[in-house]
């Protein structure tokens, strides 16, 4: 029979995949392999260092029978260690900042962790910061391993033994530039050690978030203030003991936007569906490989599954709230569907045959100086505020008379899937754009929808 004793014998041996279609975009002449940390039985890299803290642990009797793990992290060390703990008894809790996303939550709850929030804002050395947190925790915890995965030495171990030999071996020692990012440092630091003492003349490079320490950090020997950003596991706003930035030779710093699209653009284009991070260290591989020719063999750490960010940035409504949406995605239902104004699904609207003091009540009840004028579902015509306020000053009577006395023309209508281009040429000329799907009007989009979208 052929099998697997456990879970843990999947982690690790990851493949390398090539990147085509984008290196070609991007005019790429050197090869650029994607190592494929999501296909752990975890979905991230951070697999790896679950399997050697515990086993580092269990052999240093620190971890014992029906013991805690107790752990801070973004997500994916933790749903390492409950692996881990989930095949060998252990019970684990796992401390997480509001930042991590929805699925990492019920994923680790899954795995039968047990989860406390701390507040993302809280500063390095606060009781409430996560790391402090779970330091207080296991404190309080008889029986229990934190492993801290921010100094174990196991951490960047795991890498030296396995993640640098299976780029070496799998590169046949070709590999020019290997490229990862740096949130507890431990992929980079014993990934990159193992590749320059087999060849010197590696280069390794560190993908980092604008607002994160390390660029400046590395270069100056100061620390910055750390911004906020919004991709997840991660720079730091602190030195990490261990991220070894000698082992580094260049750190890029890349936006949340670059961040985003790029790991979109990997699942689209490469069908390798990513997390964020993956998307930093791929905009920052993609920056080192434009300068090098056809010798060049650049790695990057793909650290984990899209999977992970369904609810984040694989969702367009997501991106749109943050105004990262690549504006060709931008549609007229999407807009519609998520505008700030007015409860979605919900259109406001008057029939040719209502009087026009009850359209103008309409209008002072939901604070719109414009309104659709349906029939049967179809657009017939539009009322404007301005417009009917200069019609009533000449004639007051007009009060009593039919919406479909007064009207103007319709909006313009758009289907569902018209792109922001079009949206906005039409709203140039008219106030509002009328939604339709299936033959009914659905929604509508207003100029300042539009601006809301370009703050
Ligand atoms: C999604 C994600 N990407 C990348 C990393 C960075 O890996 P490392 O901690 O080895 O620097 C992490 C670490 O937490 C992570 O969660």
């Amino acid at each position: 029979m052929k099998f697997y004793g456990d879970i843990i014998g999947l982690v690790g041996k990851t493949p390398l995949v090539k990147v085509n279609n984008l290196t070609k975009q991007n005019k790429i002449k050197a090869q650029v392999f994607a190592k494929m940390e999501s296909l752990n039985p975890g979905y991230s890299v951070k697999d790896r260092i679950g399997v050697s803290m515990i086993d580092w642990a269990e052999k240093e009797g620190v971890l014992k029978k029906g013991g805690t793990i107790i752990e801070a992290t973004s997500g994916n060390t933790g749903i390492g260690l409950a692996l881990v703990a989930a095949v060998r008894g252990y019970r684990c809790v796992f401390v997480l900042t509001e930042k991590a996303s929805v699925e990492k939550v019920r994923y680790l709850k899954g795995l039968g962790a047990d989860i406390v929030i701390c507040p993302a804002a809280a500063k390095p050395g606060t009781p409430d910061h996560y790391v402090a947190t779970a330091k207080r925790i296991s404190e309080e915890t008889p029986n229990s391993f934190y492993p801290d995965q921010y100094n174990h030495p196991e951490n960047p171990a795991a890498h030296y033994r396995t993640t640098g030999p299976e780029i070496w071996e799998d590169t046949e020692g070709e590999i020019t530039h290997f490229v990862a990012s740096i949130g507890t440092g431990g992929t980079i630091s014993g990934t990159g050690r193992y590749l320059k003492e087999m060849n010197p003349n590696i280069k390794v490079i560190g993908a980092d978030p604008y607002g994160s320490i390390f660029k400046t950090y590395k270069e100056s020997g100061h620390v910055p203030e750390a911004t906020p950003y919004l991709v997840e596991g991660i720079g730091q706003n602190l030195p990490v003991g261990n991220a070894d930035l000698n082992t580094i030779d260049e750190i890029i710093n890349i936006t949340d936007r670059e961040s985003f699209d790029l790991a979109r653009q990997l699942g689209r284009r490469e069908g390798i569906f990513c997390g964020g991070s993956t998307g930093t260290i791929f905009a920052a591989a993609l920056k080192v490989a434009k300068d090098l020719d056809e010798s060049g063999v650049v790695v990057f750490i793909v650290c984990d599954t899209g999977e992970h960010y369904l609810s984040k940035f694989h969702s367009d409504e997501w991106m749109k709230e943050k105004l990262l949406l690549e504006p060709q995605r931008i549609t007229a239902g999407l807009i519609a569907e998520t505008k700030n104004s007015g409860a979605p699904g919900e259109l406001i609207f008057v029939t040719p045959d209502e009087l026009v003091s009850a359209a103008i009540a309409k209008m002072n009840e939901t604070g719109v100086t414009q309104l659709p004028v349906l029939e049967d579902n179809r657009s017939v015509g539009s009322l404007r505020e301005s417009h009917i306020l200069a019609k009533l000053i000449a004639n007051r009577d007009l009060l009593n008379s039919k919406v479909s006395d007064v009207m103007d023309d319709s909006f313009p209508v758009l289907e569902m899937d018209s792109n922001f281009t079009e949206i906005k040429s039409k709203l140039r000329k008219h106030p509002a754009v009328l939604i339709e799907d299936f033959k009914r009007i659905t929604g509508i989009i207003t100029r300042s929808d539009v601006l809301d979208l370009q703050k």
